[in-house]
């Protein structure tokens, strides 16, 4: 057997494997009650540059300063901290401005210009403060472990003191509110066919959570791969838990006092998501399953005929041969390549599913070259971890080795010479016919540092996609990779979007999506879409049109159905919504420029690219539960219909005045609005002051040139910022500072009007123009200068109370005069 680097693990997997025996020889023998330990007085500490040691004598804590917001806590029960590895964070070189620790009477405080880790002496209980000394968040008890693994396991725990009026938000696709409190959650990545509200385990493990209270926002990063479990005041509501079956109890406390500056410091340790070919933000159709080769086609006629945008269709598991990955079922397909041509010379990139579970069978090559190699991944005893699933018997890799990931990358060299543009994988939790899962004795490679799969099961998913992601990224050149994955932990969105798994098709599912997707975006996921439409079962069309409604404002917008269930494409349900659900998912590829810039800010600048209105109004508890209306970015506001038969919407708009987008009427925010939504519309509203880039109608992104930017400009009395962003939409360039990055300010009174641009980067757009529409001006123009020069073009209000202003592209100032 391997030995492990962490003598603690390989001694409790043996424990474990043999306790769980025990358990099903005999249920009763055995069980002794739980002895947990404490922490208990500090007598000593010890700094080591940003590292500090403090010890009871039998236990040790680092405080460790990683950035001036970010403080990370450790605990070693017997002094012995694990190796420093993580999958979650890449890095903890950040910059700290001083640091340093203060030996206080009662307590010692690690300290850095925006906080203070306070480690009280007498009983180790720790907390953070903000300069003034405010007490952000405090431990209840002392962090505590229970070594008796008759249990099967080691658990590490930390209790933390409920404030009376505190939010929790985080944790990624859980299934119930989005405020966590009062809710108990656990994180195992599971297979969770037609989940229910508030059923878990989901699919995704991200131990991450933020606080508010009284106006004032943390975040908690429990990085602990094994089981864990959350306690929003739950079972006692004055305290919040979490726990973990195995690991090592190292969190990160991250500083406020924003969620927005917690969510982008959380982006600091973790990562974001690379910027993704600009395709994947078009509409993307997928079955289960479109074959043979002529249903493909017929798919995308159809799209091209009636005049639907789509950039992506989608080939599940019958692409396949007998569901061996990377092969080809040639009766369905008898040439891929070819297929793939001539859809991709009709706009259309061809996505193709991957799973782990590979066949055993001696004549197939992927199957024989992991054998040989040892790829695969074993029992404690040596045997091979077998399991079924779509192939039957399979094997399955242990992507947690990194020769096993690279190999893996390697294997889609054919799928890329056939066309293929981008790879999902699914089952990755991993999910096993009948066992639910793989065993917990399962042994994996963990880079080096050995474990079992209680250690590696949340992270297999994340290396599996991982692997993936760096293999196209190689094969592909220098073009963006698109990846898609059901599983993750913390940090995969490094390297994929991800869905939320097999879903429904009921109003109540629209309703979980919402609130999954925001979730999902604010626990740094900011890729993420719902199967439009609901995985299994029947939507009507209602459902259907308010599904692809909200689908606009997906981050990933893509519509997937089980293959049991009626023909689910959007022309699927007669005429009338046919024009409903073109209109949206047109409104999609129009608002593409904003989108892809939303996603700029989120890759560049840690930005979520959907946001609770709680992220608007952290300070205003009356935002704390609402939860079906969100922005996407900071300029445009969403309120998606999810009752049957609803035409009205009560839409709490922020502070600050707002523009119905369908109408222009200007609202002013603050409180409630009762926003019209017949079956053809739904409630959308832009902040004044913002400069919206809009793109003409295309069938795929890139269809054509444009030789005019559009942009719509919301006047506004106050000023207001926006950016644009572009480049060469597919390639890393923008690495090279290839891109353009232009940042407006708008600002308006009685009288006037002035709209600012200035340009960053070395991007050289096409075009040499912009076409204008200057919305909402309280005034009529008599007037407009452009860099100081008269313009002489027309300026009445069209039909939609707008004025056009044609100008350059480089344009500095622009005044509109009464
Ligand atoms: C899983 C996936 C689903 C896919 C199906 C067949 O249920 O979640 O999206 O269509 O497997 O591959």
């Amino acid at each position: 057997m391997e030995v492990s680097k962490d003598p603690i693990i390989t001694e409790l997997d043996i424990n474990d494997l043999e306790s769980d025996m025990q358990h099903v020889n005999n249920p009763v023998v055995g069980l002794e009650p739980i002895v947990k330990k404490y922490l208990s007085a500090v007598t000593e500490y010890v700094q080591d540059r940003n590292n500090f040691y403090f010890s009871d004598g039998n236990s040790k804590v680092e405080v460790r300063v990683i950035s001036d917001q970010i403080i990370r806590v450790r605990l070693a029960p017997q002094s012995v901290f694990l190796e420093e590895f993580s999958y979650a964070v890449e890095s903890l070189e950040h910059k700290v401005t001083v640091f340093k620790l203060e030996d206080e009477p009662e307590s010692y405080r690690v300290e850095t210009n925006s906080v203070a880790c306070v480690i009280r002496k007498h009983d180790f209980k720790i907390s953070f403060e903000d300069i003034n000394g405010k007490v952000i968040n405090e431990d209840l008890e002392p962090m505590h472990w229970e070594e008796n693994t008759d249990f099967g396991g080691y658990y590490v725990y930390a209790t933390k003191r409920c404030q009376l009026s505190e939010a929790f938000y985080g944790l990624g696709d859980k299934s119930s509110d989005l405020n966590l409190r009062g809710d108990r959650f656990v994180n195992w990545n599971t297979d969770a066919y037609s989940f229910g509200k508030g059923q878990q385990p989901l699919y995704r493990t991200v131990p991450f959570y933020m606080g508010v209270n009284e106006g004032v926002s943390y975040g908690i990063f429990f990085d602990n791969t094994f089981k864990s479990q959350f306690d929003f005041a739950q079972e006692d509501s004055n305290k919040i838990s979490f726990w973990a079956d195995g690991g090592e109890l190292q969190y990160y406390y991250i500083h406020g006092p924003h969620i927005m500056d917690v969510v982008k410091r959380y982006h600091t340790l973790t990562g974001t998501h690379q910027m993704p070919p600009k395709w994947a933000l078009g509409f993307h159709q997928c079955r289960w399953s479109y074959f043979p080769e002529k249903k493909v086609k017929d798919i995308a006629r159809n799209f091209r005929e009636r005049k639907i945008p789509c950039d992506a269709i989608y080939l599940d598991i019958d692409y396949m041969d007998g569901y061996r990955c990377f092969t080809w079922n040639r009766k369905y397909f008898p040439d891929p390549q070819r297929m793939i041509k001539e859809l991709a010379d009709d706009g259309f990139k061809t996505v193709v599913i991957i799973d782990p579970g590979i066949r055993v069978d001696e004549n197939y090559s992927v199957f024989k070259e992991g054998k040989q190699n040892n790829y695969f991944c074993r029992r404690c005893d040596d045997y091979f971890m077998e399991g079924h699933v779509w192939p039957g018997r399979c094997q399955f890799p242990d992507f947690t080795n990194p020769k096993v990931r690279t190999w893996w990358g390697g294997l889609f060299k054919e799928l890329v010479d056939a066309g293929v543009a981008g790879v999902w994988n699914d089952m990755n939790e991993p999910a096993v016919f009948g066992a639910g899962t793989f065993p917990n004795d399962v042994r994996h490679n963990y880079d080096g540092f050995h474990g079992s799969h209680r250690k590696a099961h949340n992270v297999y998913g994340m290396q599996m996609v991982r692997a993936t992601y760096d293999g196209l990224k190689k094969l592909q050149k220098n073009k963006r990779p698109f990846t898609i994955t059901r599983a993750g932990y913390s940090g995969v969105q490094r390297y994929a979007s991800v869905w939320t798994g097999d879903n429904v098709a009921s109003w109540e599912h629209l309703q979980i999506g919402i609130v999954q997707l925001q979730r999902l975006s604010m626990s740094g996921i900011p890729f993420c879409g719902t199967d439009i439409g609901g995985f299994s079962g029947e939507p009507d069309a209602e459902l259907f049109a308010r599904w692809i409604q909200m689908g606009v404002f997906s981050p990933f917008m893509r519509a997937h159905s089980a293959g049991d269930t009626a023909e689910r494409e959007p022309w699927s349900f007669g005429s009338e919504f046919e024009e409903i659900n073109r209109k949206f998912i047109g409104l999609r590829y129009r608002l593409m420029p904003y989108i892809y810039s939303v996603f700029w800010e989120h890759h560049k600048h840690n930005f979520p690219i959907l946001r609770p209105l709680v992220m608007q109004e952290q300070e205003n508890t009356h935002t704390h539960n609402i939860q079906d209306i969100f922005t996407f970015g900071d300029k445009i506001l969403v309120a998606p219909v999810t009752d049957p038969g609803a035409r009205h919407k009560n839409v709490y708009l922020p502070k600050g005045k707002w523009y119905n987008y369908w109408t222009h009427d200007m609202i002013d925010g603050g409180g409630e609005h009762y926003a019209d939504a017949p079956i053809d519309s739904m409630p959308i509203f832009v902040k004044a002051g913002s400069v919206i880039p809009e793109s003409p109608l295309m069938q795929y992104v890139g269809e054509f040139e444009i030789d005019e930017l559009m942009f719509q400009i919301y006047y506004s009395d106050y000023e207001a910022n926006s950016f644009y962003y572009e480049d060469h939409d597919d390639t890393f360039a923008f690495e090279q500072d290839i891109y353009l990055e232009k940042k407006y300010v708008v600002k308006g009174d009685v009288s006037s009007m002035t709209i600012t641009q200035s340009i960053e980067g070395l991007f050289t757009p096409r075009y040499e123009t912009y076409d204008l529409k200057i919305i909402g001006l309280p005034f009529t123009p008599t007037k407009v200068y452009i860099d100081g020069r008269e313009y002489s073009g027309d300026l009445s209000f069209d039909e939609l109370r707008r004025v056009r202003v044609k100008s350059n592209k480089n344009f500095k100032r622009i005044e509109i005069l009464a």
